[in-house]
């Protein structure tokens, strides 16, 4: 078990690009299981991609296997992309790389990712819902890009402690699919 240092916006290696693996060989297995051992140390993180802990690797580990509604994971990925997308959808999301922050983000309402799983083999994935935002989020980590660079608003966390002022905030989004679920963590 390796867990590892979680670098923090400020950090210029978040800001770069990240590159692909040509195989997954032992190195690139090494480096999912850090990613997924130092997400399951978070409180209540779902996701995490290597270029937080300071790997320019094209590598994500998604975790909703703890959720209530729909639990789905973990997904070990590598070389990840998305190669459809539809809808749209409005989520308050957090990063375990910019702590005590909170933004809401309009990301695609459903997903399809190619990837390859550990073993080297293509996985198609298609997901909605929290899955593709939690999917959506750690590519976007692959180049470089952070929450904070879509988020319509941002928030500090501690002033968002009462789960009824969420509530109330939601209702402005109209039609668009509304996450509800509680944040405070990566996704
Ligand atoms: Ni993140």
């Amino acid at each position: 078990m390796a867990v590892r240092q979680i670098r923090e916006i400020g950090d210029n290696l978040l800001r770069k690009k990240s590159r692909p693996f040509e195989t997954v060989d032992d190195k690139a297995r090494q480096l999912l299981e850090d990613l997924y051992d130092t997400l399951k140390v978070t409180k209540d993180g779902v996701g995490l991609a290597a270029p937080q802990v300071g790997v320019l690797r094209r590598a994500i580990v998604v975790d909703l296997s703890m959720e209530e509604e729909n639990p789905q994971g973990p997904f070990f990925l590598i070389n990840p992309v998305i190669v459809k997308q539809s809808g749209s959808q409005v989520c308050r999301e957090g990063c375990l790389s910019v702590p005590g922050k909170l933004g809401d983000v309009t990301r695609p309402e459903k997903v399809t990712v190619e990837a390859l799983d550990k073993n080297g083999k293509k996985v198609k994935i298609k997901a909605e819902g929290l899955l593709a935002v939690v999917l959506s989020h750690e590519i976007d980590h692959l180049d470089g890009i952070l929450f904070v660079d879509k988020a319509t608003e941002i928030f500090d966390q501690d002033e968002l402690q009462e789960e009824e002022r969420w509530v109330i905030e939601y209702s402005i989004y109209g039609d668009s699919r509304v996450c509800t679920f509680n944040f405070g963590r990566d996704i």
